[in-house]
């Protein structure tokens, strides 16, 4: 618990942490150009839960589409262990230094999910893996695709990873008289280069309109910044309307059938974007079906949009553990990699095998297929494409 004093304390080294942050973002590079790299280095780290079984479907499936890349020296894979929790916990970090300077040597990862401890854990107070591989890389956006082609759903989210509640996740504090403290932060850099992302992939794939997703009615400081800097952004964009929608009420039309279909690209603050993507993949088949890309100008992440499922281990339905989500973060790692056409294959193999054909289904138990099989199945219809 802290005093009076060690608050103020804590807010300083909060607010100079992220002057720092500032100062970095105004001297970033652009987006690495992947055309001009001889050689590629794709880290794969398996996670813990079922993150190990769902991340080898994805590898082997990666491994096979880009076997000439490999073959001629282009592409390296490179595993990394020790992103596990017990490394974490040994190492009192949420990334232990050895693994974080492998990943900085690779120029993307396929990550597993990792587990975090919740606040009821005993142990030492280590932030999730996920948060701090975000930030470290500067992952800055967090990009997820729901797509239900039956229903009209097609939807692109942009979700800002390193700032809003998660910014600065672990350095909230108990003060006196009970009084618990988090911190929300927004910056105008950190605004402006997820906004510009999102308006940009509006005009390069023809959208209409993007919908910001705040609650600036009542999140005056933070969320407001978040939309005023959106609004500006979007004036850069003539084409393109730009409308701002409360979180609370986008999350309740994404149920209506009629309206959720006039949805195309969402720019959220981090903890909205959370949230309302676990709900947007539900139609689309459920969280074990969305893939996610992790996105930064040097530095690219593709995972699965949920967690490690210590629940699917603990009651020995870890093999049945869906790879669909891994899958489709490996055909977004593909398109990010200028790899369009082998891309084009695996999506296609996935909306047959999980959608169309439907020869074998995973259910997360033992009347349906293991990921093991399903992972075959996936690569049996991608070489046949
Ligand atoms: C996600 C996950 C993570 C998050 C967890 C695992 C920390 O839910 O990627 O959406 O909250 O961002
Ligand atoms: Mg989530």
């Amino acid at each position: 618990m802290l005093n009076r004093e060690e608050a103020k304390q804590k807010l300083d080294e909060i607010l100079d942490l992220q002057k720092a942050r500032v100062e970095r973002m105004r001297g970033q590079k652009d987006f690495v150009d992947y055309t001009t790299l001889d050689h590629l280095i794709i880290g794969v780290c398996g996670g813990d839960g079922i993150g190990p079984m769902i991340t080898k479907a994805s590898e082997d499936v990666l491994r096979f589409l880009l076997r000439d890349e490999v073959a001629a020296g282009k592409i390296t894979f490179r595993e990394i262990d020790g992103l596990t929790i017990d490394n974490r916990i040994t190492a009192g970090k949420a990334i232990p230094d050895d693994v974080l300077e492998e990943l900085k040597k690779c120029h993307v990862v396929l990550k597993g999910p990792t587990t975090t401890p919740d606040a009821a854990y005993k142990g030492p107070n280590i932030e999730s893996a996920n948060v701090a591989m975000r930030r470290e890389l500067d992952l800055f956006a967090n990009v997820r695709p729901v797509k239900v082609p039956e229903q009209g759903i097609d939807w692109t989210f942009f979700r800002e990873n390193t700032e809003g509640s998660y910014a600065v996740g672990s350095l909230g504090f108990e003060a006196e008289d009970g009084i618990s403290v988090d911190f929300t932060i927004t910056t105008t850099e950190g605004a402006r280069r997820i906004a510009q992302l999102a308006f940009d992939f509006a005009k390069k794939n023809g959208k209409e309109k993007v919908a910001v997703v705040t609650k600036a009615n009542v999140i005056k400081q933070t969320d407001g910044k978040f939309l005023r800097v959106c609004q500006e952004v979007a004036k850069e964009y003539p084409g393109i309307a730009c409308e701002s929608w409360y979180a609370d009420i986008m999350t309740a039309k994404l149920v209506d059938e009629k309206r959720r279909r006039d949805f195309q690209v969402m720019v959220l603050p981090n903890l909205y974007g959370d949230i309302i993507t676990d709900e947007a993949a539900e139609f689309q088949g459920g969280v074990g079906t969305a893939g996610s890309m992790n996105l930064g100008k040097r530095y690219a992440m593709f995972e699965a949009i949920h967690g490690s499922a210590p629940r699917m281990v603990t009651e020995g339905r870890d093999k049945y553990a869906d790879p669909g989500s891994m899958l489709r973060a490996s055909v977004l790692l593909l398109r990010h990699i200028e790899k369009k056409q082998q891309a084009d294959k695996l999506e296609r193999a996935l909306d047959i095998c999980m959608f169309e054909e439907k020869r074998l289904v995973i259910t997360g138990r033992d009347n349906g297929a293991t990921t093991a099989e399903f992972g075959e199945y996936v690569m049996e219809t991608v070489s046949k494409l």
